[in-house]
């Protein structure tokens, strides 16, 4: 299974790819964590998008499809991906179609998730992640069954992002409606797409991408 999880920030790519994994047994390729883990380690790419990331703008599209292209030949892909923050402009799009072709494959489904916007911001700023298995948490809309404690992993340490921030979040969401959103039309024009509402609870929108996914859908 190859997809894309499209959407705002907040909108809850992270948290339905990683339920995706699990069901499929297929990785979450997320761009951000990506970024983020090259930031923590201080690499030059590292160096490079820190400060870009923390105001809230798109990272180069050379940078990123460099990084996507690259990961796309770890053996755990082959069985497909899941791509969670990519593409996120036209040219990120034509490089991935580019790829795709590259390597005689093709996607299986586009799935936009949408959130009103002022969910969003409640979504992000209340936001927080187990340090050491990278599940994703929120104060009040997602807290770990045992307080401190990761359901996933057992961990204890948890971290909040820098770009988490209520003034980066706008900055976010612009970047999104100015240059991700315009991809939109382009993929439902393509093949399979699925817009899916993201305000239900967590295993409600999940139902709804895995029912669509496997034909059960109305
Ligand atoms: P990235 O890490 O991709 O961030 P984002 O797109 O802004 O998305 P988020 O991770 O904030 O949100 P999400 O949709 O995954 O939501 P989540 O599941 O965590 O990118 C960060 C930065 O990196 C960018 O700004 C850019 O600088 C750079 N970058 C990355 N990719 C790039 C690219 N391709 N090109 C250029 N630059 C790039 O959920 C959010 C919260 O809500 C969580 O607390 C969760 O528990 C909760 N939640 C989720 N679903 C629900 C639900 N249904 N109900 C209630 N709560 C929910």
């Amino acid at each position: 299974m190859r997809l894309i999880l499209l959407g705002p920030p907040g909108a809850g790519k992270g948290t339905q790819a990683q339920l995706l994994m699990k069901r499929y047994g297929i990785p979450q390729l997320s761009t951000g964590d990506m970024l983020r883990a090259s930031v923590k380690a201080g690499t030059s790419l590292g160096v490079e998008v820190k400060s870009i990331m923390e105001s809230g703008a798109l990272v180069p599209d050379d940078l990123i499809v460099r990084l996507i292209s690259d990961r796309l030949c770890d053996s755990d892909c082959l069985n497909g991906f899941i791509l969670d923050g990519f593409p996120r402009t036209e040219a990120q799009a034509t490089s991935l179609d580019q790829m795709l072709s590259d390597r005689g494959i093709s996607l299986d489904c586009v799935v936009s998730i949408t959130v009103d916007q002022r969910a969003l911001v409640d979504r992000i700023v209340g936001r927080f992640t187990c340090k050491s298995c990278g599940i994703g948490y929120h104060e009040t809309l997602n807290r770990p069954r045992v307080e401190g404690v990761c359901d996933a992993c057992g961990g204890k340490e948890f971290f909040r992002r820098d770009d988490d921030k209520a003034e980066t979040v706008m900055a976010r969401l612009t970047a999104y409606i100015q240059q991700t959103a315009p991809i939109i039309p382009y993929y439902k024009e393509k093949g399979r797409f699925l817009e899916v509402n993201g305000m239900g609870e967590i295993e409600v929108v999940q139902e709804l991408i895995v029912n669509d996914l496997e034909g059960r859908s109305k």
